[in-house]
């Protein structure tokens, strides 16, 4: 049967996941949603309208949904359902100051989620990203294997990127690593970087790799403080539309998610920025490697401290 892929939000990170969703032609249907009448279904026309262009088959579908749930019934059968729904950050605030009023949405959007598309794998992305990954498990009461979150792949990519320039190489030279909170207690983990194969320690030198850590723990902070008036969205569509694709594809790839840990690196309980293998079900299984003392202090850092928040949620 065809696959169908749901973004639920229709801002600039949902609209670009859906536009990347439909490009890789893969799907039958990438449904796209919104609360704002006409938003949807005027950005599906507009997506459906570069197929000739672009030359991909898949159809893009807009639907806008109410408070009561009206409007979902276009989701039914997805395969995978990308959460972008809620506010992003504007200049000064970070994505924890977000929690209160994203759970509101992020709760709403999960329950209908669980009514319409039981079978879903739920992909969130919504900040702070690791506190609204525990509510949609909470809401759609789903096993935790089916609900993930976004965050890993877009701080590896930032950590790949700047490691890129620095050096003056490809970024395919470059092999990263980040993982942790998607926030103040993000964990790159330089000890897994290489360039062409050599680690990153033999060609920068530590208070240079310092830096670029740093960089890439603000690396969200650094967009929102240029654009001014939101967050970005280029490279969060590209990690959450490749991690939709890994989904269907059953593609069984490594990738850094945030994934609910049961006793790797000795932290459990929690959802936690760590490698996962992804695959139809969702999570295959959470993948532990080799880390260095500091680096696994760092990770238990950022699972109590997203431990504490996780708690509040329930309450949202
Ligand atoms: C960022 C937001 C989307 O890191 O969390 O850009």
């Amino acid at each position: 049967m065809g696959k169908k892929v749901t973004v639920v939000g229709a801002g600039f990170y949902g609209s670009t996941t859906a536009q990347r969703l439909a490009e890789y032609d893969i799907f039958d249907t990438v449904v796209l949603t919104d609360i704002l009448e006409g938003k949807p279904a005027g950005l599906a026309l507009d997506m459906n309208q570069s197929r000739p262009i672009e030359g991909f088959e898949t159809k893009v579908v807009g639907a806008t949904t109410g408070p009561n749930g009206e409007g979902y019934e276009a989701i039914e059968g997805s395969d995978v359902v990308v959460v972008t729904a809620g506010l992003p950050r504007k200049p000064g605030m970070s994505r924890m100051d977000l929690l209160e009023v994203n759970a509101k949405i992020v709760r709403q959007v999960a329950e209908n989620i669980a009514k319409y598309a039981p079978n879903a794998v739920v992909i969130v992305v919504s900040n702070p990203v690791d506190e609204m990954t525990a509510l949609a498990q909470l809401a759609t009461q789903f096993p935790k294997n089916r609900v993930f979150g976004q965050a890993g792949v877009l701080d590896t990519a930032r950590f790949t990127n700047s490691i890129a320039e620095t050096l003056a190489v490809p970024v395919k030279s470059v092999k990263a690593l980040t993982l942790g909170s998607h926030g103040d207690t993000m964990v790159p983990v330089p000890s897994r970087c290489t360039v062409d194969g050599k680690p990153l320690s033999d060609l920068l030198p530590a208070d240079k790799i310092e830096e670029l850590v740093v960089r890439t723990r603000n690396g969200g902070a650094e967009v929102v403080a240029l654009l001014k008036t939101g967050s970005a969205y280029y490279a969060p569509s590209a990690a959450a539309a490749r991690m939709a694709k890994a989904v269907v594809e059953d593609s069984g790839e490594v990738l850094p998610v945030c994934a609910w840990v049961d006793g790797e690196y000795g932290i459990s309980g929690v959802y936690l920025g760590v490698e996962a293998q992804i695959g139809a079900e969702g999570i295959k299984k959470v993948v532990e490697d080799k880390l260095t003392d500091s680096e696994v202090a760092g990770l238990k850092e950022a699972a109590e401290a997203v431990r504490a928040k996780q708690a509040d949620v329930a309450t949202l």
